[in-house]
């Protein structure tokens, strides 16, 4: 890849969330003081943060935000009373179709019967072997090891795009695409802003990214369905998928891929940096897992409950409803705060504590219940090819003495921005 390319993805990805506090506060003894004090909070409180609303147009409706484990588990699992489809409204416009997160009821549940056995474990597992796994080794990992130091965000940042770049199909002969989708991708991620004289610009860019988008998948979905869909890629696998005899059509296919690459892309990489800041500010747990790599996917599933990626979900209440004594109106929009909610401590032991041995309870990092994230097998997969490579090629790797720290950063999308490290 080209310096200045890199550099320019590199702004990028600062910009998606350079307008979210969370770098200047301690955020998690506000939540850890909210929890106490004010669990069922009748206010918008990431807007007090400065995070833009995915859904735009919501400023008018009541907003609740929850704090507690259990009533994110109540919201989370009962997609009947607390609804998707105001997303539409606002992240859906950038991409004017299949967007699973905007959809609800029978068509959700439709739709996400027919996707989802091309990311069930089965199917990944072999992508793992095929196409995963060798790219992350043989294309990033390797060139690196030479080096004997990097910043590992630098390598976070391309991995996820490539992979999926790979498992959808694209054609392999042109890696040259991969800078491009990337940067439309976080151009879309980056198209809600707060700030009024960013927003305007921010949503051409990202229409326009969604577009460019669009054109080139359905280019090659139609190359593939003219061609009989016979490959493992996910574009023929879609192409053939069924349920109760509805298929997916190309404009179909087309939108459902092209919202994969934001959804998959940026989320991978801060969950990677994430999972490496932890380990590598705790040597003997890293060692641990480098003695058992059965122990990897128990620390991803931690650092995911831990330092969640995407630290708050909203609904829409379609019926009065009463959490923890507090009336929630019909339409009021509510906000579960996933980073406190994985953090609560009348549901986890030392919930503040990294540990991987943890018994196994459901967390709110990949989401839960009928929108739980369809991807995730995908995710787990990328980082636990990335770590298991970087453990075997890159001996005795440690956060650099001679460069700041690690900090794991922001309100929403959170994550590290650097991870400097050496090796032996
Ligand atoms: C570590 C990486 C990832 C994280 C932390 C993550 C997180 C999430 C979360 C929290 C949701 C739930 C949204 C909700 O409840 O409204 C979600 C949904 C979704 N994710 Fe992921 N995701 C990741 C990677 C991926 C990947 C790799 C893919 C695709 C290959 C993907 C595709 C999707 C899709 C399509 C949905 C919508 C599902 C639905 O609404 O039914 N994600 N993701």
């Amino acid at each position: 890849m080209s310096e200045p390319a890199q550099s320019n993805l590199n702004k990028q990805f600062a910009n998606v969330a350079s307008n979210y506090r969370g770098s200047d506060i301690d955020l998690h003894a506000v939540y850890r003081d909210m929890r106490q004090n004010s669990p069922v909070l009748e206010d918008n409180f990431m807007e007090r943060l400065g995070v833009p609303s995915i859904a735009g147009l919501d400023a008018n409706r009541p907003t609740f935000t929850l704090f507690k484990y259990d009533d994110v588990m109540t919201v989370m699992r009962d997609a009947t009373h607390f609804t998707n489809g105001f997303i539409a409204e606002g992240l859906g416009a950038f991409f004017d179709g299949l967007i699973l997160t905007a959809m609800d009821g029978e068509a959700h549940k439709n739709i996400r019967n027919l996707l989802q056995p091309i990311f069930m474990p089965e199917t990944v597992n072999r992508w793992k072997e095929t196409k995963i796994d060798r790219v992350i080794r043989e294309e990033y990992i390797k060139p690196m090891v030479a080096a004997k130091s990097a910043d590992l965000m630098d390598f976070a940042l391309y991995f996820p795009i490539r992979v999926i770049y790979s498992l959808i199909g694209f054609p392999e002969d042109r890696p040259e695409e991969i800078e491009q989708y990337a940067a439309w991708a976080l151009a879309i991620l980056a198209g809600p802003q707060v700030d009024p004289e960013k927003a305007a610009a921010a949503r051409g860019a990202a229409m326009e990214a969604a577009k460019a988008l669009y054109e080139v998948v359905k280019v090659v979905v139609a190359e593939r369905r003219a061609k009989g869909a016979t490959g493992d890629d996910l574009i023929s696998r879609l192409i053939c998928a069924q349920y109760e005899g509805r298929s997916l059509d190309d404009h179909e296919i087309a939108t459902f891929v092209r919202s994969l690459l934001p959804a998959a892309s940026e989320t991978t990489t801060r969950t990677f940096g994430t999972l490496m800041v932890l380990l590598l500010e705790n040597p003997d747990v890293l060692e641990r897992v480098r003695q058992d790599r059965s122990l990897v996917n128990k620390a991803i599933d931690e650092s995911v409950r831990l330092e969640p990626v995407a630290t708050f979900k909203v609904r829409q209440t379609s019926e009065d409803t009463v959490i923890r004594g507090v009336a929630i109106p019909k339409g009021a929009m509510v906000q579960c705060i996933v980073s406190s909610a994985n953090r609560d401590e009348d549901a986890f032991e030392q919930a503040d504590t990294f540990n991987i041995d943890r018994r196994a309870k459901p967390s709110f990092g990949f989401g839960f219940g009928p929108h739980m994230c369809i991807g995730q097998f995908v995710a787990k997969t990328e980082i636990n090819c990335a770590l298991n490579a970087i453990l075997d090629l890159m001996p005795n790797i440690r956060l650099d003495p001679s460069k700041p720290a690690p900090e794991i950063v922001g309100a929403q999308l959170r994550g590290p921005h650097h991870v400097h490290v050496i090796w032996d």
